[in-house]
């Protein structure tokens, strides 16, 4: 009888999926209701329904975490990196436009992430021009809808194949 291959730890890494996590910001709990000319008709459940089954079908671990709280995401930021997470969706919501704290936890934690927004932010108000997050994104989507939460996935999943 064959000796069963002992396990090497190169073999136990290989063996853990990829890790990501995707952050919602305030107020994106009540998308499908909320302003659906901005944001369109998917509800949070839908898009994060919509992402867990692509990076299922990739072999890859994401969880979705929403909060209207700022420390609230600060800290799962904070625990992403405890946990070893490879890359961040991110939609901070008005954050993006506000909160310096939430900057920072990305800026400390080193995470590579993609900032997204469903409408276009350019095309609105001018305090929505700016962006605490920008400058230390991959990359921004903005105005294309929860699609642009799925884009932000196929790159990060095209990342991870060539990382
Ligand atoms: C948003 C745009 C922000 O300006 C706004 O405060 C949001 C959502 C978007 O996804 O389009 O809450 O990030």
């Amino acid at each position: 009888m064959k000796k069963p291959k002992a396990t090497s730890s190169s073999d136990k890494k290989a063996a853990t999926p990829p890790k990501l996590l995707v952050l919602h910001g305030p107020n994106l709990n009540l998308l499908g209701t909320r302003e659906p000319d901005y944001y369109g008709l998917a509800t949070l459940a839908d898009i994060n329904l919509a992402l867990a089954r692509r990076a299922a079908a990739a072999g890859v671990e994401l969880e979705s975490f929403q909060s209207n709280h700022e420390g609230a995401l600060i800290e799962r930021v904070h625990a992403a990196r405890e946990q070893g997470v490879r890359y961040i969706i991110i939609n901070p919501a008005a954050y993006t436009h506000t909160s310096v704290a939430l900057r920072d936890a990305m800026a400390a934690t080193g995470i590579p992430f993609i900032e997204v927004h469903l409408s276009n932010v350019h095309a609105r108000e001018s305090f929505r021009h700016h962006s605490y997050f920008s400058d230390l994104a991959l990359g921004v989507i903005t105005g294309l809808g929860s699609e642009g939460y799925l884009l932000a996935l196929e790159y990060l999943l095209s990342q991870i194949t060539t990382d």
